[in-house]
């Protein structure tokens, strides 16, 4: 897992004011909120600096969020600004959280965590056809799921895999193989762009497709495009011959062994909204279908180590996602997980990504209570905790398994 990227955690419609959100991700946990002035986003820590409480079950007052236990009032910048026990004494200067910067983009809220400063921070890439509401129309859903978030990335953009696992649905299992792909790739993303041999459709796809040739063989190709965007986006383009299908997804990583996909799937043809509820089903039918191989690969996490599985041509765009993987642990971005959200032993001590100010404002450099959490001098130690099977499970009881469906 890795810091130092914009992460979208939440869709925007789904968070509305007077209503703080608890999110996951990065084996932390954050609360977002409203803002009651001009109701933009805030995301920090959602560990109170006095006792470890949960900002997320306080309330909002002014654009504050005030603590549920004693009642300590944080700024959106993560500063404390009132402590109700002492009003008439000061505020302690590490009396702080880490709050990260937030956009709203593309339907999505996104939140940096990392303390990398603007001018060095990956865009969010261009997603802008989701706000194409003419061309396209849209049908959005999460998915929980209890796989490593770079097997569920590498499983999204794999062209190869589709006739075995998606046979009937995408995926033609008389004709498997992967022909000449175009590649189109920078430092952080990689396209991969392929010609495949549809099955025949089912369901009113079936009754409206112009390709009805019995023959699954002399069926025209279909223009099919993969891209991944580091560190956990996915789009899948398919130009069926009734029009386009574009699903863009998030694979959040709640922690190491844990993922939250978030879908915006969008298409060119059967645009009523009779149609929305067959669009999104097909998603989650694809999805139950990779979850159904996926949570059987072993190792449950990515090998380090690019020589522990074997790689073929047609495996191209995962390789690049490995050596770039590489590099970002080679960088110190990588993050240990399950540092706050998990269940298992108990911690004696919560770490957290630090945030922009840290770097910000040197003269807070003795303020911030929280550790920052460890990155890859501690990847060797995890792979021996794994070894040992000491590897904390994670409570997600309160994320629905699937869910969603919208316009
Ligand atoms: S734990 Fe938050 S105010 Fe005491
Ligand atoms: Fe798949």
């Amino acid at each position: 897992m890795f810091k130092n990227f914009w992460y979208a955690v939440e869709f925007s419609e789904d968070l509305v004011v007077g209503e703080p959100k608890k999110v996951k991700l990065l084996g932390q946990q954050l609360v977002i909120y409203r803002k009651n002035s001009d109701k933009s986003v805030v995301a920090m820590s959602d560990l109170c600096v006095h006792r470890g409480a949960a900002l997320s079950s306080g309330e909002i007052k002014d654009d504050c969020i005030v603590c549920p236990y004693h009642g300590w009032e944080y700024e959106p910048d993560g500063s404390v600004r009132k402590i109700p026990a002492h009003p008439d004494k000061g505020i302690p200067r590490k009396a702080r959280i880490d709050s990260y910067p937030v956009q709203e983009k593309y339907r999505f809220i996104w939140i940096f965590m990392g303390d990398l400063p603007e001018s060095e921070r990956i865009p969010i890439p261009d997603w802008s056809d989701i706000d194409d509401t003419d061309k396209y129309r849209a049908v959005t859903g999460s998915f929980l799921w209890k796989s490593n978030y770079e097997r569920i990335l590498e499983n999204g953009v794999d062209v190869a895999h589709t006739p075995f696992v998606h046979g009937g649905v995408f995926g033609n299992k008389e004709k498997p193989e992967v022909p000449e792909f175009e590649v189109e790739e920078s430092p952080w993303h990689c396209k991969v762009s392929v010609k495949l041999n549809p099955p025949n459709s089912k369901g009113i796809w079936g009754l409206l497709n112009p390709n009805k040739t019995k023959d699954l063989t002399k069926r025209p190709q279909v223009p099919v495009s993969t891209t991944w965007w580091l560190p956990n986006m996915i789009l899948l383009d398919i130009k069926t011959p009734m029009g386009e299908l574009k699903i863009f997804d998030v694979n959040i990583p709640i922690d190491e062994e844990t993922t939250l996909v978030k879908f915006v799937a969008l298409r060119t043809f059967f645009k009523g909204k009779w149609a929305d509820r067959d669009a999104r089903r097909r998603v989650f039918k694809v999805l139950y279908e990779d979850e159904a191989v996926v949570n059987g690969v072993r190792p449950e996490l990515l090998p380090f180590d690019l020589s522990a599985e074997l790689h073929v041509k047609s495996d191209y765009n995962a390789v690049l996602y490995r050596r770039r993987r590489q590099e970002l642990i080679d960088k110190g971005w990588s993050v240990e997980g399950n540092t706050i959200v998990g269940e298992g032993p108990a911690r004696v001590e919560a770490r957290v990504i630090p945030s922009p100010i840290r770097k910000e404002v040197p003269e807070l450099a003795s303020a911030w209570n929280f550790k920052e959490v460890r990155s890859k001098e501690l990847l060797g130690k995890r792979t021996e905790r794994e070894e040992r099977g000491d590897v904390p499970r994670t409570d997600t009881t309160d994320t629905p398994r699937e869910e969603g469906v919208r316009a």
